[in-house]
């Protein structure tokens, strides 16, 4: 029989790329989202797949479903989302993983949590690895998810500890591709949209802040990687592109590959804007294996193209 497998957050950006993937793997997937930041355009291809279903629910509220894995990745990911209702986002994160989390208990199910490199903060260590404790202000505009997601791996790891879960907790970093929102205030969407209009490129600071990018493909691959991985390995586990850019870099290659006439405006740091972040994936490397294969130059093509098509320019 087919996997059953549960996805929170399957109508979003990594969640609908997720559904794809363990379609083309033989699953049977079930996708749950309450189309906060996701839509139903994302997964409009599944539709009508007898291995797919879809289920317009929000996560705060119990769901009782019968599966063998469950990947939670409900929550929005974008500051300009996740700020718009900060409570929301703490609901979703803490009590969309009290569900899930009571769920899989219910049903047996092996839970993977899509957490964050947010729970480092703005960092004092560079780069980043899973033992850091992590720098948040937990009372700032970006504690309602720093925080939510810390509490998250905390409910995850006390329902290991107290009810012997089989749980798989992942550090997300910076991740970009096709479907992303395009105007959701992420760097990567943000400059490729901006070139693409031939409209101002906005840099925050100096523009010497640094970040890694991911290509969705290689953190698709990471997920799957990690949900199948040996039993009780259960994380954290850092997975990103530790091959560092600076914002100006990052902006010279969109306007580069776009062919655009962009100019760059500069603009005051966010507050808590954390000034470098890079990921320590020695762990990802040595228990699955892992590590990302796409160029930055070969994700950024694919991500312009996707963004030509929709945006019709
Ligand atoms: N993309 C990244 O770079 C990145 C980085 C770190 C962590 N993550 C994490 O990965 C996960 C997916 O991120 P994404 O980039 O695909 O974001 P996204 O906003 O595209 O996807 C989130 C999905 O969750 C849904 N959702 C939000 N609240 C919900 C609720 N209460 N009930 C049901 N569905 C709900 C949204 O409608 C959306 O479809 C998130 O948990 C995010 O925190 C992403």
């Amino acid at each position: 029989m087919n996997k059953r497998i549960l996805i929170t957050g399957g109508a979003g950006f990594l969640g609908s790329h997720l559904c794809d993937r363990l379609l083309k793997d033989s699953a049977d997937v079930l996708c749950v989202d309450n189309f906060f930041t996701g839509s139903k355009q994302s997964i409009a291809h599944l539709i009508g797949s007898p291995y797919f279903e879809l289920i317009r629910h929000d996560v705060t509220f119990p769901l009782y479903v019968e599966v063998d894995q469950i990947y939670n990745l409900a929550c929005p990911a974008s500051p300009i989302h996740y700020q718009f209702d900060p409570v929301q986002t703490t609901k979703t994160s803490v009590h969309g993983a009290i569900n899930m989390l009571g769920l899989a208990k219910r049903v047996k199910a092996r839970i993977f949590q899509a957490s964050t490199s947010e729970v480092y903060g703005d960092p004092e260590v560079h780069p980043q690895q899973e033992g850091y404790w992590g720098r948040v202000n937990p009372i700032g505009p970006r504690a309602c998810y720093d925080e939510g997601k810390r509490c998250a791996e905390t409910l995850f790891f006390d329902y290991h500890r107290q009810h012997n879960l089989d749980i798989k907790v992942v550090r997300i970093f910076n991740t970009y591709g096709p479907r992303m929102h395009p105007n959701d205030g992420r760097v990567v969407s943000n400059f490729i949209v901006q070139a693409l209009k031939n409209d101002i490129i906005t840099i925050y600071g100096d523009g010497q802040q640094s970040r890694s990018f991911c290509y969705v493909d290689d953190m698709i691959e990471g997920f799957v990687r990690m949900m199948n991985s040996e039993q009780g390995f259960t994380g954290p586990v850092n997975m990103g592109n530790p091959v560092e850019f600076t914002m100006l870099e990052l902006a010279e290659n969109v306007l580069r590959l776009v062919g655009s006439k962009s100019k760059l405006s500069f603009h005051p740091l966010p507050m808590d804007d954390p000034k470098q972040r890079q990921p320590d994936i020695s762990l990802a490397k040595s228990k699955l294996d892992w590590e990302p294969k796409v160029s930055l130059e070969d994700g950024l093509k694919e991500t312009i193209a996707y963004f030509k098509k929709t945006l019709n320019v």
